[in-house]
């Protein structure tokens, strides 16, 4: 077997589960989570959410970590490789190109949010985007939900552009009176829509569409008029990536992880501790234990709804990063009796208390005890860009040393978020490296130059952000099941329960309980294969056949379609030539062997 000189190794084991850990924390931690928490009912989402890391995330990091340990000893340290070595079918390694291509679609949106969060970290540092002077707005604390408004506008026959009068309104005298703005006696659209988008009138919401230009024109131009800012951090961050890959694993990425994730804990830790110390403004009745009541108090009402355990594993998967390709790379730079139970444990625990503690602690009871709980959850339903972008700026700006306290959260985030992007860029850069004999700069290169080029349609073109949502979809939520849900198959079926065992057992600390081996057998792929089913259903309509989507929109977002599938043609067009390589490789080595 052809093979390189040397492999490339982790320098210490504190290295590696920082290096892990910071591929799992990220993004998904400090926006994503509390977001879904608090739109899925709070602690009606743990249950679920728990359930999902017992029986998916912790059985799964284990698969993964063996795998890429087992993947690493053959000198292949990307999922074409390894489903090559446990499946000897043609078709394995172009399964494994999943493991490639979904990470690599993510790292392609997931650059550009990271690239905000430099911006916001800079911008809040400077006070850039404080508040004009003519801002008068506040935030109204209503006891009104935006379903139970829809719910009126549906009982009344009302469109979306009608107003209600004070005759139809049977819900709060006083939040009737507190939206109408203008007193004449009626609630126009633009005064109802305070109750789902209750930050849509402040300037930091301003302030990030015109950063991401998209706005309403007349809106353009207060704080930027074109998008040159954005593009300009955006390739800083695209830049930065690159050049950590490029300088490799132990003085890139663990390098990296060795400063990020302790600066990382921090930050976080001084948020935290400062969120426990807010009060509530005269009046308000919300406090930052409301907020974390919610989260905590367990909740049992929506157990019956199946979207609530869809994003609860969808979370899970994408918080641990698994399904992505990126923990078999890192798995693989392992020694053959290297411990994998005690490290995946650690790491699953280190992004569990950066998640559940330290991310619900911060954006959600702060949100809470400034705008209050129904505030909250319509913020929350406006997506994690409102919670994370919109709201916190806000809140920290009426803070003392607000700016300050801003300047770490986003500083938090960009770290959390570079340290995921350097891992979910590593299947490409490694499988360059491996299967193709590139060498770790040209590899870094290649990966940079496609985070640019397909990045260019979500920075310059995707006002809406549905170009992202469909990366985000395909790659981020259902692609990660999905792959998954393959690699669960080949190890636990295919390559065979007892090698498998045998492969999660050895060199380990500590001792994996046998019921785990029942759990990813049987429980993990059943679970997933509902899951997947689920979630085909659930979207088929609105995000597989884009129904309702209009008509200029849609081409557009098939533009998306289209160029995710170029990307999966080319890396199988690269898994085909690798195999081609190493067999002549193997026929040159045998025929030197004969002549000699
Ligand atoms: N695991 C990474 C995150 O949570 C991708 O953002």
């Amino acid at each position: 077997m052809p093979q390189p000189a040397t492999r490339e190794q982790w320098a210490s084991r504190l290295g590696l589960v920082l290096a892990m850990a910071g591929n799992a924390i990220g993004l998904g931690n400090f926006l994503r989570f509390p977001r879904l928490a608090v739109e899925n009912g709070g602690g009606a989402f743990m249950i679920p959410y728990f359930v999902a890391l017992l029986l998916l995330g912790i059985p799964v990091m284990w698969v993964e970590w063996a795998m890429g340990r087992y993947g690493g000893q053959h000198h292949h340290s990307t999922t074409p490789g390894m489903f090559g070595l446990l499946w000897k079918h043609p078709v394995a390694k172009y399964l494994g190109v999943l493991g490639i291509g979904f990470p690599l679609m993510i790292t392609i949106y997931y650059c550009y949010i990271m690239s905000w969060t430099l911006a916001y970290a800079i911008f809040a540092a400077t006070g850039y985007y404080a508040a004009p002077t003519d801002e008068t707005v506040a935030v109204k604390r209503l006891a009104v939900a935006p379903a139970e408004l829809k719910a009126l506008r549906t009982k009344l026959s009302l469109k979306e552009d009608a107003p209600i009068t004070q005759a139809q309104w049977n819900l709060a005298a006083a939040d009737f009176t507190t939206l109408d703005v203008d007193h004449n006696g009626e609630l126009s659209p633009a005064e109802t829509a305070v109750v789902s988008d209750p930050l849509g009138n402040f300037h930091t919401k301003r302030f990030l569409k015109e950063y991401r230009q998209n706005g309403d024109p007349g809106e353009s131009g207060r704080y930027f008029s074109s998008i040159w800012p954005a593009a300009c951090f955006w390739l800083i961050a695209v830049g930065l990536n690159t050049y950590v890959l490029a300088r490799g694993v132990s003085a890139g990425i663990e390098q990296l992880a060795k400063i990020a994730m302790p600066l990382l804990f921090v930050f976080a830790i001084v948020l935290c501790v400062r969120v426990l110390t807010l009060t509530p403004e005269p009046g308000a009745t919300d406090s930052v234990w409301t907020g974390l009541n919610y989260v905590w108090e367990p909740n049992t009402s929506k157990l019956m709804n199946f979207g609530t355990w869809l994003a609860a594993a969808g979370q899970i998967f994408f918080t641990l990063s698994i399904g992505t390709g990126s923990i078999h790379v890192y798995a693989s730079y392992l020694k053959r009796d290297d411990d994998i139970a005690l490290g995946s444990i650690g790491t699953a625990s280190l992004n569990e208390f950066a998640e559940v503690i330290l991310g619900a602690t911060i954006a959600i009871p702060m949100a809470v005890v400034t705008f209050g709980l129904l505030n909250t959850q319509a913020i929350a339903a406006q997506g994690s860009f409102d919670l994370g972008f919109v709201a916190m700026p806000l809140i920290f700006e009426r803070m003392p040393f607000g700016s300050l306290l801003a300047t770490f959260w986003f500083a938090l985030l960009f770290f959390a978020g570079i340290t995921s992007s350097v891992a979910l860029s590593s299947p490409l850069v490694a499988f360059l490296q491996d299967e193709l004999g590139t060498s770790r700069r040209t590899a870094a290169l290649i990966c940079g130059s496609v985070v640019f080029l397909f990045g260019i349609p979500i920075v310059f073109f995707d006002k809406s952000g549905s170009y992202l949502g469909q990366y985000d979809f395909w790659a981020g939520t259902f692609g990660l099941a999905l792959f998954t849900f393959i690699e669960v198959v080949i190890f636990a079926w295919i390559f065979g329960g007892t090698a498998m065992w045998e492969e999660m057992t050895r060199g380990n600390h500590v001792r994996i309980p046998r019921f785990f081996y029942y759990i990813i057998r049987f429980v993990a792929p059943l679970y997933l294969g509902i899951l997947l089913v689920g979630w085909f259903w659930e979207n088929f309509s609105s995000v597989v056949l884009l129904e309702g989507t209009a008509a200029p929109e849609a081409q557009f977002l098939w533009l998306a379609r289209a160029t995710m599938v170029l990307l999966l043609i080319v890396l199988c067009a690269g898994a085909w030539w690798g195999t081609v390589r190493r067999q002549r490789k193997l026929a040159s080595l045998s025929v030197e062997g004969g002549a000699a």
